[in-house]
């Protein structure tokens, strides 16, 4: 089977073995059978963070269980969403129940059962800001369990699920905390600069998704007509005194202060600086809005976009001496 409809570079190649599950019970079916034994597994949800260099010689598991339901507790609404439902699908449903936390996370693409994995974030909000728990399946067990806030170790783009535990489970939902009252966050000058454009002065839930949403549609790319994935790296974190070296080199260094007492430097500027926003090179490129994502122009094969990410690491890495890591998995 092809997996150029399951990733958003649209890159085509083929998976040896396709499962696609829509409950909990299909799991457990699935990991009685002697496939799963044998081969290499690969789970995957929008396919919207993943870069194909090669054909995939295992079984590839689609995650479709969909599903929302609510729960009120009190001042807080309580949201469970399957693993399947697609991430944006999720935060309209919030939005147009009217329940706040989520709204600055609009179009991010993806699903719900991948959100936790990376920690996704966005415009001042991350994914852990909302999470209460989620339920995953445990390969070597069949057992579903229940991972609480805490035990994730969510971080900057990071979480168990990525490290640790990265492998032995499934993520089949997520539930997240709401409020109903609406506190809405636009601590991010881009998105308050969109509302006072649309002359919106006390701007709700729906305000802030559709400035959001605006903002990604005319910086993003969108993944329907030229494949991406997002941000290719993450923005890299640095100690304060090789900040210090940088800056006194490039004074208009863009970066943020982290809560750990780092800093975080802006990726996409980096490669800017470099030369690189919106250099077209054969059939991939990066976007000639953000830097920091790179796009598939046709045709373009994984090995051609990997080769491509190298070569901005290693001049990123020469000009700053700061090494990118990249925020896409290669597979
Ligand atoms: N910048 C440039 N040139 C560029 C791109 C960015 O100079 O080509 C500078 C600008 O100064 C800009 C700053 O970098 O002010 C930050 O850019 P932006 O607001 O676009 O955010 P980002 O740091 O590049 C991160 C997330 C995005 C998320 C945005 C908005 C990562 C790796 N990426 O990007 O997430 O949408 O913030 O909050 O943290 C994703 O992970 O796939 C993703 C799109």
């Amino acid at each position: 089977i092809s997996l150029k409809p399951y990733n958003t570079f649209g890159i085509d190649v083929k998976a040896a073995f396709f499962a696609e599950i829509f409950s909990e019970a299909d799991l457990k079916t699935l990991f009685e059978s002697d496939l799963t034994k044998t081969q290499s597994i690969l789970i995957i949800g929008g396919g919207s963070n993943v870069l194909f260099t090669k054909n995939y010689d295992g079984l590839v598991i689609k995650m479709s269980i969909m599903g929302i339901e609510s729960f009120v507790d009190s001042d807080i609404v309580k949201v469970r969403a399957g693993a399947g439902v697609v991430w944006n699908d999720f935060v309209n449903y919030c939005v147009e129940h009217n329940l706040a936390g989520v709204e600055n996370l609009s179009l991010i693409p993806g699903t719900v059962g991948a959100s936790p994995v990376q920690n996704i974030g966005a415009y001042g909000v991350e994914l852990a800001t909302i999470f209460e728990s989620c339920t995953a399946f445990e390969i070597k067990t069949g057992e579903i369990k229940t991972f609480a806030y805490a035990d994730c170790h969510f971080g900057y783009r990071e979480s168990i699920f990525k490290g640790e535990l990265k492998g032995k489970y499934i993520i089949t939902s997520v539930t997240f905390n709401l409020k109903t009252e609406s506190k809405i966050n636009t601590s991010y000058g881009v998105i308050e600069a969109e509302l006072q454009k649309r002359g919106i002065e006390n701007p709700g839930i729906a305000d802030v998704s559709a400035a959001v949403s605006h903002i990604r549609v005319s910086k993003l790319p969108d993944p329907s007509t030229i494949g991406n994935a997002g941000s290719f790296f993450k923005n890299p974190v640095i100690e304060k005194y090789e900040f210090a070296d940088i800056v006194a080199k490039y004074p208009d260094l863009v970066h943020y202060p982290t809560t750990d007492d780092k800093i975080k430097l802006a990726a996409g500027w980096l490669i800017e600086q470099c030369g690189w926003k919106g250099k077209i090179h054969g059939q991939t490129g990066t976007w000639k809005n953000q830097a920091l994502v790179l796009v598939n122009h046709g045709n373009a094969s994984g090995k051609e976009i990997y080769n491509f990410s190298e070569q901005i690491i290693d001049s990123v890495k020469s000009t700053f001496g700061v090494t990118l890591e990249r925020e896409v998995n290669i597979l």
